[in-house]
């Protein structure tokens, strides 16, 4: 199809070049907003005809016609024509083939450029909300798995170099603070998605007498936006999206980077379940933690898709260009790398084997107790700078000797400072030592506890809050290949 046949084919005498038609289709990856397109048109016919500017019967053949098109989109049986351009083109061709002439109506008084923005706001809508609703269940994993280890402990690392014991429940509550924030991030998104672009036309409005306020309500919005302008120029939404995004895929990472460690030889502390693992090719023995290392891996493409679009829209004069169209494939690639990335570390988490000796072994480590042994002294009165040099002097003493810190008697460590009280009990406790960090958000047992009911109540009203917005188990296929309904 060249440019004579297209909607707007009326000025133009000459075909599109071949070339030039592949170079700007989009419809290979916009016909993920198509579910979106489809409920913005129905939304605009039925206005149209309350608004009087259509019939009531024509606006009827509009949305059945609508309706049937989504139903075979979703059901995989529409044939995408990237002659067609992009989605928005696909279906409105396929209405007029479908129902006729009066297919003509329904771009009355609309743009591509309100159009597009309206079905990004919806999809962005449905991606925070699945973002939450992931989020929500990796957190609910780490808690269930928290509450299985609150007495294995662990060192607790600071340079990657062995600091203070720690419970792993306190280590895996970290992670859920993160995801807390991050799911924040998603709600606070959402939010500020509550304004319709519909009505804003290609830039300046409508001389036709729209109901931007009706086209908002039927869409869930709260009115319709403020500037036409601002409307089809603006991909903040979006930005906000692969920022919130990108964020979370950096503590994702994170935490898939202690998995791949700590299931290394050198560490032991965990071992991935054989269904969250993979072998190698050449080294029978291997069993490789390629799930944590491409989690690892694909937060360098969500970072990379938030500097894409960022860079996109710096640059462009308002209002619409068609560079825009360039905000599609890095948001939809950041919004699905995310889904899949939480659902495959909530599955290797809740499949991990947690290898409580290694980590006891580690964590018995008598240097870790150093800082305890200082503060011994500042019970006493000694100031801490002084009891840091004494304790410090101690530790150099074991390096230089080959010593246990354990073993020190209290007259050994007596000679560094008298302050050290006399009296039978053991300076050096890993027990106390997880028991006396009972300050709020410490790792004494009783503020772990808490911690974790605190973080399950919240989660639980976190899950029925996305329940109540109707949040998707499933957004729309956006890789090439998946079914259009999405998968879960
Ligand atoms: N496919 C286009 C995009 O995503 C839709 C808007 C086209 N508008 C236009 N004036 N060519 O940006």
């Amino acid at each position: 199809m060249g440019s004579r046949d297209k909607p707007w084919g009326g000025r133009f005498s000459e075909a599109t070049d071949p070339t030039v038609e592949r170079f700007s289709a989009s419809v290979h990856f916009d016909r993920a907003l198509a579910r979106y397109d489809i409920r913005g048109s129905i939304a605009h016919a039925r206005m149209l005809a309350r608004a009087g500017l259509i019939e009531p019967a024509e606006a009827d053949a509009l949305c059945e016609g609508l309706l049937a098109i989504g139903e075979d989109i979703e059901a995989g049986r529409f044939e995408f024509d990237p002659a067609l351009e992009d989605i928005h083109m696909n279906v409105e061709t396929r209405l007029r083939e479908r129902i006729g002439p009066v297919a003509g109506r329904l771009h009355t008084g609309r743009s591509r450029n309100d159009q597009v923005a309206t079905d990004t706001a919806l999809y962005l809508r449905d991606a925070a909300r699945a973002a939450r609703r992931g989020l929500a269940l990796l957190q609910q994993v780490l808690v269930e798995r928290g509450r299985e280890h609150v007495d294995t402990v662990l060192p607790g690392y600071t340079h990657l170099q062995r600091a203070q014991p720690v419970r792993l429940a306190h280590h895996w509550l970290a992670f859920v603070s993160m995801f807390e924030r991050d799911a924040q991030r998603f709600r606070d998104l959402d939010r500020r998605l509550v304004h319709c672009p519909l009505g804003s036309g290609a830039i300046a409005g409508s001389t036709l007498p729209l109901d931007r306020t009706d086209t908002a309500r039927a869409l869930e919005f709260e009115g319709p936006s403020a500037n036409s302008m601002d409307s089809v120029a603006s991909r903040d939404g979006a930005l906000e999206m692969l920022s919130a995004t990108a964020i979370c895929m950096v503590h994702l990472s994170r935490l898939a980077e202690e998995l791949v460690l700590w299931s290394s030889a050198e560490f032991g502390f965990v071992e991935l379940a054989d269904a969250y693992s993979t072998g190698s090719s050449l080294m029978p023995q291997k069993k490789n933690p390629d799930v944590p290392e491409l989690v690892r891996g694909k937060s360098g493409r969500a970072i990379g898709n938030l500097v894409t679009l960022l860079t996109i829209v710096k640059g462009l004069p308002l209002t619409y260009n068609r560079d825009l169209q360039e905000d599609k494939e890095p948001l939809f690639d950041s919004v699905t790398t995310l889904r899949d990335c939480l659902e495959v570390l909530a599955g290797s988490l809740a499949t991990l084997r947690v290898q409580e000796e290694r980590m006891a072994l580690a964590a018995r480590d008598p240097m870790l107790l150093a800082t305890d042994l200082a503060e011994t002294l500042v019970r006493e009165g000694v100031p801490f700078r002084e009891a840091h040099e004494a304790v410090g002097r101690i530790v150099g003493h074991c390096v230089e000797k080959d010593l246990d810190l354990g073993a020190l008697s209290r007259e050994d460590l007596r000679a560094f400072h008298e302050a050290f009280p006399a009296g039978a009990d053991e300076l050096l406790s890993l027990e106390r030592a997880l028991e006396e960090r009972s300050l709020p958000g410490g790792t004494a047992k009783v503020r772990v506890l808490e911690a974790l009911e605190a973080a399950s109540a919240r989660l639980e009203d976190e899950i029925e809050a996305i329940e109540e917005l109707g949040a998707l188990d499933s957004l729309p296929a956006l890789r090439p290949g998946e079914p259009q309904g999405g998968s879960a």
